[in-house]
């Protein structure tokens, strides 16, 4: 815990998509490899190099596939000292863009769990990076009553607007983007968070904000880092020369202060009214160049329709105001040449000017200020934030062409004002904008939250989960078998109450939890680490508190509750349980043996109507319908995945018929005295102890045999062995 001043934090980091590795990362390769793959892996880094921070995780989809660099396959690999990426599979091996990994999520959920199990050791805080790792993230989050941080990089609303505003149809968008399931699991995300982290305010007003969980309280805006082994000052090194050809060659006088554009060619970027505001600035003409970097073009004419228009516009006004000699407009670039533009023009003395529209962040002007360029831009969140922050340049009216050219000439006109604010740049961006400032502020918020220990807007737990520690578990029936007989229930209490940290205690009941938490309190039986209720078809954690979602995910198969109450309905001796019983994947009814028909009746009738389902019976009183994936049985037998713990660890006591599936196969059961007729079918079988004693007593009992609580014995089967 944080509360110790020597404890160190374990960060988990989890980043799906994309091909993440610790080095030359293939940025832009494709859609998903792009800025928040860099943005995560410097975080990690920069984090392990602090003090606090004894280990990071940073948890990523594995990749096998011929296409990719094998070291995307690999399961492991060290980014630095305590820092490791961990490659997690989930679904087909072969890369998958981002959107349509949603079906392989839970899984990736399971195997993050398997993960913490093998290393031992739960994380002091989980921080998840775009909606899908936010999917994940938040439900292990919650599992294991874990902090978690969310940082969503881009938004499913805002992609939805813009799809929408550009006339794309709902179902399309949902074929192609899957955008309600991201949006989803983004408000999800939000949900759970204990924090958000943001790269500015405006991302957190005009984004966060169309969110229904949004909450501007458990927001921080921490810009991320440049990469200031990139970009730096022209003193540093020397431009490349093919670059200062890529200017120099359209220049009368090379020599001039160069002002610089650096954009895509899209018309919000608005690089029209930066050509009309040098144009029309006499000073500007005669005592500046201009240089326009707007993407690569071959052929203009064959370019999309909004380059085009861009690219066209500038052409037309260079001519218009006669600026040749005057501007430079490279026709190419490489991605590598980036840092030489800017710094060339620091060399120049120039200025970055930019004139977007609308700036959200503003990356451009930090990576300018990290060469000691000036800047002026548009008077916008991104450029507010920076320019407040690093006072290293002018903010603008992006559509006052006479404003843009007298800030420009302001900067380029005087030399101590120019020195001023290029320093001032380079100490803002170190100070400000360093991966190491960014986590100086990161660090305190992580600390201040383990101190705090409350997450989230529901308060997702009190306590970090055992499940990852607990070696074995001991699960329970209620009815008639941990309840029944006062004493004897007060024994097993002592038991465990006695037994150690290493064994976990669940529940398994035909109750639903509401129902079985109300019965465990009045009878004093503490919460378990889980309960499995509903007759397996519902599965939570936390005191109740968290739902498993993969389970219930799991279970929407061949469900058609409509059409089985339609069936079962109209069968005499069947009477419907009252509402509260009636559960999303459980159907109950009271069962008249007398009157009702047999089982295999009703599953003919069911099966007539193509209808796949499951009925169980219980003490001829009870007839429950569940989904074919579910009964207490198969709910405990994907905890025992889930959780990592084989069958052989997992002590499990019943009395009924809806006990019959957990009590069957490699798990250690015993069915008490008290049992219901319908278990006599068990007799024989192995790992099934059939005890005298009743109710709780049989439980004991059967711990006993076993040897439960210490080194575990299977009787039959060493007699087997000694007689075989
Ligand atoms: C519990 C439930 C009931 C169910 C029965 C048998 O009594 O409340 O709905 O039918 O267990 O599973
Ligand atoms: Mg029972």
């Amino acid at each position: 815990m944080a509360d110790t001043a020597d404890h160190k934090l374990f960060v988990l980091m989890i980043s799906i998509h994309g091909l993440l590795r610790s080095e030359n990362l293939e940025l832009g390769r494709d859609a998903d490899t792009g800025g928040q793959v860099k943005y995560v892996v410097e975080l990690a880094r920069a984090l392990g190099k602090r003090s606090e921070i004894e280990r990071v995780d940073l948890l990523t989809r594995q990749v096998i596939d011929k296409k990719v660099d094998p070291v995307y396959g690999e399961k492991e690999e060290n980014i630095s000292e305590g820092v490791n990426i961990v490659r997690i599979p989930a679904g087909p091996r072969r890369y998958l863009r981002k959107e349509v990994l949603w079906n392989y999520l839970d899984g990736f959920s399971d195997q993050v769990l398997q993960h913490i199990r093998r290393v031992e050791k739960v994380p002091d805080i989980i921080h998840a990076h775009y909606a899908d790792a936010g999917y994940v993230g938040s439900q292990v989050a919650r599992l294991l009553g874990v902090p978690f941080i969310f940082t969503g990089h881009s938004l499913g609303r805002v992609k939805k607007a813009r799809l929408a505003e550009k006339g794309l149809e709902e179902p399309k968008m949902e074929a192609r983007y899957n955008i309600s399931r991201r949006i989803d699991a983004e408000e999800f995300a939000l949900d759970t968070a204990t924090f958000v982290v943001a790269s500015t305010h405006q991302e957190i007003e005009e984004q966060y904000k169309l969110y229904e969980y949004y909450d501007p309280r458990r927001m921080e805006v921490i810009p991320p880092g440049v990469d200031l082994d990139r970009f730096f000052p022209p003193k540093r090194a020397a431009v490349r020369e093919e670059v200062e050809h890529k200017i120099n060659r359209f220049l009368d006088d090379p020599e001039l202060p160069l002002v610089m554009a650096l954009s895509r060619a899209d018309e919000r970027k608005n690089i029209e009214t930066l050509i009309h505001a040098y144009g029309q600035n006499p000073y500007l003409k005669k005592n500046a160049n201009l240089a326009i970097v707007a993407g690569n073009r071959v052929d203009i004419a064959a370019m999309d329709k909004g380059a085009r228009k861009v690219l066209t516009n500038i052409l037309l006004l260079i001519d218009k105001y006669d600026l040749y000699g005057k501007v430079a407009f490279p026709k190419e670039h490489q991605p590598e040449e980036v840092p030489d533009f800017y710094r060339l023009a620091a060399r120049q003395h120039g200025v970055f000017v930019n004139p977007a529209l609308t700036e959200p962040f503003g990356l451009t002007l930090l990576e300018a200020a990290a060469s000691g360029l000036p800047v002026v831009a548009t008077n916008d969140g991104g450029p507010n934030d920076i320019i407040g922050n690093c006072n290293n340049g002018l903010l603008i009216d992006p559509l006052n062409p006479e404003d843009m050219g007298k800030a420009i000439q302001k900067v380029v006109q005087d030399k101590h004002y120019w020195k001023k604010l290029s320093q001032n740049g380079l100490v803002g961006v170190e100070k400000f904008y360093s991966w190491k400032s960014h986590v100086s502020t990161y660090i305190p918020k992580l600390e201040n939250v383990l101190k705090r220990r409350h997450y989230g807007r529901e308060i997702i737990s009190r306590y970090k989960s055992r499940m990852p520690t607990v070696d074995r578990i001991i699960l329970t029936d209620i009815d008639n078998t941990l309840l029944g007989d006062t004493k004897a229930l007060q024994e097993f209490l002592e038991l465990l109450n006695q037994a150690e940290h290493h064994i976990g205690f669940g529940i398994a009941t035909g109750r639903h939890l509401e129902d079985a938490i109300q019965t465990l309190n009045e009878n004093h039986v503490p919460l378990p680490d889980f309960f499995i209720t509903s007759v397996g078809s519902e599965i939570q954690y936390q005191h109740g508190e968290v739902e498993d979602r993969s389970w219930r995910n799991h279970l929407n198969y061949y469900w058609k509750p409509e059409k089985i109450y339609e069936i079962l309905d109209e069968e005499p001796g069947l009477t419907r349980q009252p509402q509260s019983e009636q559960r999303r994947y459980k159907i109950s009814y009271y069962y008249d043996a007398k009157k009702a028909p047999k089982k295999r009746q009703l599953m003919r009738k069911l099966r007539e109507k193509k209808l796949r389902v499951k009925i169980i019976i219980s003490r001829y009183m009870y007839l429950d319908i569940l989904p074919i994936r579910a009964s207490k049985g198969l709910a405990l037998r994907y905890l025992s995945m889930k959780w990592g713990l084989a069958p052989e660890r997992i002590f499990v006591a019943g009395d009924s018929g809806n006990d019959e599936e957990m009590l069957l196969g490699d798990t250690l059961g015993v069915v008490v005295g008290n049992h219901s007729k319908e278990l006599r079918r068990l007799y024989g079988k192995p790992r099934i102890y059939f005890a005298e004693g009743k109710y709780a007593r049989g439980i004991v009992e059967g711990i006993e045999y076993y040897n439960f609580l210490e080194e575990i014995r299977i009787p039959e089967e060493e007699n087997d062995q000694t007689f075989g």
